[in-house]
């Protein structure tokens, strides 16, 4: 496995391996490792010639100072763990690599990113999509894998990749828990036992509504209602937000019909920020 840290070297190596005509699949991370990154590294493995794993903490896609300081970064123990996945490269570039002296230019999905997360975090999508912008235009990779969790983030990505006319599929994995329930994520390293505890209630919210769904409720608030009852029992939670949304443009609905529709929520746990979602009427 080589860690490579330079943009010149990783466009090299892409055009070696396309002129080798191999299957290249890039997993885009944020480094600080976990199960729900791992499964898309074997779902990679098993579907590419070729895996290449990027750490980046993306300064731009934070719109918290505090939020980007405090983002748990351990690059030893992350390429340590991919070399035991059998990952081909791990592109871990510096900042002035990906964002040069006077780099002024930006991606941004209009409509999708302004809901939900992008209302909470002003400016994160813009960041998230000018940096996968560049990791898909440095690594031109055949797939590109992402978790369910970042649900919004997949909706972002599937607009740019398709508006701007990128060739790479975009691969969605259903996400990764904890025995609890819990989302696994990078941030749950950064509750107390207690908060992780408590922060199932989430997950629970979200399955009661899934639920009730099931048994035949159509309507958006009534199940939203649920989800927000859940977590706000829970002392320790304070609610970001929850609501019933299209899969593929974000967009609240009222009544559930035929399009692929989701229940998001975000809640905080202390400082941590934690979101999760669940797809209510899954199509294929
Ligand atoms: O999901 C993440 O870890 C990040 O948002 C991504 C896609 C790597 C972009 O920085």
């Amino acid at each position: 496995m080589e860690i490579i840290n330079r943009r010149q070297r990783m466009f090299s190596i892409s055009r070696k391996l396309r002129r080798e005509e191999k299957v290249v699949g890039l997993v885009p991370t944020m480094g600080a490792l976990h199960a729900g990154h791992l499964k898309l590294v074997e779902e990679a493995r098993q579907s590419c010639d070729v895996v290449i794993v990027s750490i980046f903490v993306n300064p731009t896609q934070f719109n918290d100072k505090g939020d980007l300081e405090r983002y748990p970064r351990d690059l030893t123990s992350d390429a340590a763990l991919l070399a035991d996945y059998d990952v081909d490269y791990v592109f871990a570039p510096d900042v002035e690599e990906i964002y040069p002296e006077g780099s002024s230019t930006y991606v941004y999905v209009e409509g999708i990113s302004e809901c939900l997360e992008g209302a909470s975090r002003p400016g994160h999508f813009r960041g998230v999509a000018t940096v996968v912008t560049i990791l898909l235009n440095t690594v031109r990779p055949d797939k590109a894998f992402f978790g369910q969790k970042d649900a919004q983030q997949v909706a972002v990505i599937k607009r740019l990749t398709s508006d701007l006319g990128f060739e790479t599929e975009i691969v969605v994995i259903p996400t990764i828990r904890e025995a609890s329930g819990l989302a696994m994520s990078s941030r749950n390293a950064l509750l107390t036992d207690e908060q992780r505890e408590k922060a199932v209630a989430i997950i629970e919210g979200l399955r009661e509504a899934k639920i009730a769904f099931k048994k035949g409720e159509r309507n958006a608030s009534n199940l939203a209602e649920m989800v927000q009852k859940r977590i706000e029992s829970e002392p320790l939670a304070r609610l970001d937000h929850v609501a019933v949304v299209d899969r593929e443009t974000m967009q609240p609905i009222d009544k559930i019909g035929d399009n692929e529709t989701l229940i998001v929520a975000a809640a905080y746990f202390g400082e941590v920020r934690l979101i999760d979602n669940v797809i209510l009427n899954r199509m294929q």
